[in-house]
């Protein structure tokens, strides 16, 4: 990629980790922003753990892994950002959060950087909007864990250029990655086919139809699916599930996207999953 060669991360939390590991092992020069100086920092001590595991493990050279980490900046000031040729927003999936994001990476950024958001189903087009270089601005959304997911979706607002389109592409796959081009419809491909099963599967529970335990039980050897339901649902964090799902069903009103009375009590009780080391399983 002739083009990019610094990408800025926005965000420390799971996306943003495992974000900053992908990019910077494809070789890319990285810089990542968290509101706070220790909430960067720990996104670099993850992947100083996760690399370190695959050295130990034999997968990494000691070297290489010098390398990766000698290629990631951490920072808590957005400023930094300026001269990125392309920055990726992953922090919480709240449309209200994120806008004023854009606004003022538009200040920031370059002018001829690439704007794009890892969110799962909010439009990205009112993202681009929010900036004045609405065809510079698009979805590039990374799945998790992002180092051991081989997908990426791009998303196209009817705002991008094709040429946005074009690097983001070739951007995924210098990561590594497969890219799928989608429209900027809520969920995109992935998320609007898999989120009206995990809702239902919560609601298959609420009935008492079968327990956790075994429905998870049954997915895993019926569909030949690596996890479960709720044990899916725990690991993408139960209020990025019901974000995504209160997304899906304001853009579509489809009762499936409707979630569910649990999910929302658990989100309130502060049962998040694994990153609260407690969902519908403890850890
Ligand atoms: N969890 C998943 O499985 C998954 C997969 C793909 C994409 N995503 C998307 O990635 C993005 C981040 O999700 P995540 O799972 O990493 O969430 P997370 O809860 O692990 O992290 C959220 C991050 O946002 C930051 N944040 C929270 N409030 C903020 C604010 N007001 N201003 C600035 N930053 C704020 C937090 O400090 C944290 O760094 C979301 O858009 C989500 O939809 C998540």
């Amino acid at each position: 990629m002739a083009d990019i060669t610094t990408v800025g991360i926005i965000g420390s939390g799971i996306m943003g980790s495992g974000l900053a590991e992908v990019v910077a092992r494809a070789g890319f020069d990285v810089i990542v922003r968290s509101r706070s100086r220790a909430g960067a920092d720990a996104v670099v001590s993850g992947v100083t753990g996760s690399l370190g595991r695959l050295v130990a493990k034999g997968k990494l050279d000691q070297d290489e892994c010098d390398a990766v980490l000698a290629r990631i900046t951490a920072t808590d000031h957005l400023g930094r950002l300026a001269e990125c040729d392309l920055v990726i927003e992953s922090v919480v999936e709240d449309v209200a959060v994120k806008r004023p994001l854009f606004e003022e990476l538009e200040q920031i950024v370059k002018d001829d950087g690439i704007l794009a958001t890892n969110t799962s189903t909010l439009p990205v087009v009112e993202l681009a909007v929010a900036t004045q270089r609405a065809d510079k601005v698009c979805g590039i959304h990374f799945f998790n864990p992002a180092p051991m997911m081989q997908l990426v979706e791009v998303i196209r607002p009817i705002t991008a250029s094709d040429d946005t389109i074009k690097q983001a592409m070739a951007f995924a796959t210098a990561c590594g990655k497969d890219a799928v081009e989608v429209a900027d419809r809520a969920g995109f491909v992935v998320n609007a086919l898999l989120f009206p099963y995990l809702n239902n599967a919560v609601r298959m529970l609420e009935h008492g139809t079968a327990s956790r335990d075994d429905i998870d039980t049954a997915m895993q050897g019926g569909c030949n699916f690596p996890m479960g339901p709720f044990a899916l649902l725990d690991l993408v964090g139960l209020d990025t599930s019901l974000a995504i799902l209160d997304a899906l069903y304001a853009e579509f009103r489809d009762p499936n996207y409707a979630p569910v009375p649990t999910l929302r009590r658990m989100v309130a009780a502060g049962h998040l999953g694994r990153k609260t080391k407690r969902g519908f399983y403890e850890y």
